[in-house]
This record gives C-alpha cells, structure tokens and sequence, in this order.
C-alpha cells in the first residue's frame, strides 16, 4: 500500500482527504500539532504528532515514513489573524515549509500536493478566474501562500521536487457519513455561523456588507463540496505518482453564490429562516470570486460532483446535528472541545 505522508491531515480539507485516500487504497500517514486539527479526525492511517516548526522532528518521520508522497496542508488560514499576527502567518506557513521541502529533499524528492488559496488573487474584476489571472495577494495570508508557490517552483530547479498547487475556493459541506466534518475554534465561516443561527445556537448572523456591486449587494463566492477538494487531492497525487510534470489547479465549482442566496438555502434546509443583522464590510472581502474549473476538469478528470449549494448546507447540517454526539465518545481526544 503507498503510504502518503500528509502535514494537516488532522484539519477539516486534510481529515476528508485522509478518507479519499484510504478509498483509494493508500495509507495516510497524518503529520499534525494538533493545534488546529483533532485528534479524532485522524481514523484512516497512523498519526505522527509534531510541529513543522520542529525541524529535526519533521526531518526524522520523513526518513521514518519514506512516503510515496504528501499532501501539504498544514498552516493557518485565517485573513483577519493574518493581518494582525502576520509573523505566525510567516513562521508556521513559509518557514514550517522550507523545514518540510528540506525533509522531503532528503528522501529523494517524492512528489507534493500543496494547498494554496484562491485569495492569491486577491481582488479582481474577472467573472470566472483562471490560473492565468495576475497573482496579487492582498493580505499576510494571501502572501504567505504566493511565497509557497514560487517556493515549490524553486525546489524542483534544485532538487526535482515536482509538485501540484490546488487553489481552493470556499470550502464548504462535510463528510455524507457525517463521520467527521467541520469544527474550527473560532469558527468565522459563513455556512456553519448561519446555521448555528438558524439553528438558535447564536444570535443574528452579520451580514458583512449589503452595498456591493452584486445583484442583491451581498459578496459572491464559490463554495465547494470538502468531498470535492479531498477527490481532486487525490486525482493531484495520482498525476503526479503517474510521472505528471508540476502544475497548477483552481478548485471551484465554477458557480457564484451570494451570502444572502446562502442564507436562504440554510434557512430552507435548517427548517427555520436565518436571522440576519445588516453589518459594515469585513476589510480585504473582494466583490466576487469565482473559479474557471476547466484546467481541473481537463487535466485531471474531476468533476465537483457534490458541490450542489443544497447539498453542501445539508451535508453541513447533518454534521451539525451529529457532531456531538461523534465527539462525546471516549478516546477521541474531544473532551476539551468547545462544542456549542
Ligand atoms: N460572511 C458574512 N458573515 C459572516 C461570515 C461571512 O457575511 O459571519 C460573508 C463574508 O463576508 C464573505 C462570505 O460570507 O463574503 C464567505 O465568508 P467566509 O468567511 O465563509 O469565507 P471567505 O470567503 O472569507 O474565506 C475563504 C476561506 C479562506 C480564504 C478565502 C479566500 O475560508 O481561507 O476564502 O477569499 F482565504
């Protein structure tokens, strides 16, 4: 079985890809601080517990593991933190990167996927993005991702590292097995705030800016299915386990929702309407961001298959419901979670 070392594994995009592997019939090998990623997420393969921080520890589980390839997820992916702590964006993203390449250049170069984010763009007027549109980040995350990027294209000129950069766009929806799922601490997303609202769990959902230049004056993204992003990490690492030369992928589903249309749907789905505050713009929102899917769709044969917005807010409400009751059972390392 091909073992494939993934850094995150542990977080909600690694945790559902670790499964997709599994499926697959590989072994996933979870590299994980358990800062942000749960213990109880990691089900389909062996955990080695270390920061990427920790060079030597990184160092000795890739000479202990000799993975076929990784998955590289492990980072932290919050806009706003990034802008007022942009040092831990640098450390753990940039530099907790350098340490893995230099792991990975010690056993041979096997081949990585990299998670990068469709906020490289940063703001553009273009209706669906390509991977042709000008990078031009405009937050710490946003930068530390391009840094990556460019990283990874300096690493295979030295050291034949080949690799494949997936931009994802919004992440939405859990597990159909509602065997894992969402959970951030804080959660700051859109889907799960609104239905924990929806839901009577929190007050009004905020709308973040009702003045844009939208046909209902909400922001517009595109939202795909997490079932989706773990199937095309695994369609990456085929390519490239496959001889596949390095490139580069967005992953959307190609249609733009605005936060209203999504409110609705939850509302709709939940059973219970959102309520809702009208609230000033969140600094660093672009209008609209929504992907061209074609590359994806040409090169590698995926399709976003379960990324219907009905089916993402009800896979997402199914873990809602469950997730307690997933937790509260011994050993899963969930005792001090914070689930409301
Ligand atoms: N929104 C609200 N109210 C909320 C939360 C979100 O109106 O309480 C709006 C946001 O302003 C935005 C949309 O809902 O227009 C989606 O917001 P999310 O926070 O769910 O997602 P983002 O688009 O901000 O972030 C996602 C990823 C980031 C990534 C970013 C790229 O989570 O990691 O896309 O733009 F950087």
């Amino acid at each position: 079985m091909k073992k494939i070392l993934v850094t995150g594994g542990a977080g909600y995009i690694g945790s559902h890809t670790c499964k997709a592997l599994s499926k697959a019939g590989m072994e996933p090998i979870v590299f994980d601080n358990l800062v942000l990623g749960h213990q109880w997420a990691v089900k389909w393969g062996g955990l080695e517990v270390g920061d990427l921080l920790d060079r030597d520890r990184i160092v000795d589980v890739a000479k202990k593991v000799r993975p076929e390839g990784v998955i590289h997820f492990a980072g932290h992916s919050c806009v706003g933190e990034s802008v007022s702590d942009p040092a831990k964006y640098w450390r753990n993203n940039v530099a907790g990167t350098i340490n893995l390449l230099d792991a990975l250049v010690y056993i041979n170069s096997p081949p990585v996927v990299f998670s990068s984010s469709c906020t490289v763009y940063g703001i553009t007027d273009v209706d669906l993005i390509s991977e042709n549109v000008a990078v031009e980040p405009i937050n710490p995350y946003g930068e530390t991702k391009r840094a990556v990027e460019i990283m990874l294209k300096d690493y295979e000129v030295a050291a034949d590292l080949r690799h494949i950069v997936l931009r994802y766009f919004n992440a939405a929806g859990s597990d159909a097995d509602a065997e894992i799922g969402e959970l951030h601490n804080p959660e700051t997303h859109l889907i799960p705030l609104a239905i924990a609202s929806a839901a009577g769990d929190m007050k009004a959902l905020k709308i973040f800016g009702t003045d844009y230049s939208t046909a209902d004056g909400t922001c517009v993204r595109d939202y795909i299915h997490v079932t989706d992003l773990a199937d095309a990490h695994v369609r990456a690492l085929n390519y490239l386990l496959d001889g596949g030369d390095s490139n580069l992928f967005n992953l959307g589903a190609g249609v733009g929702y605005s936060v209203r249309e999504v409110v609705d749907a939850v509302g709709r789905i939940v059973g219970s309407p959102v309520p809702t505050e009208p609230s000033v713009r969140r600094p660093g929102d672009p209008t609209r961001l929504v992907a061209d899917t074609g590359h994806a769709r040409e090169i590698l044969h995926w399709e976003p298959v379960n990324s219907d917005l009905d089916n993402i807010v009800a896979t997402a409400w199914r873990w809602y419901q469950m997730r307690k009751q997933v937790l509260s059972r011994p050993g899963l390392g969930a005792d001090k979670l914070d689930v409301s």
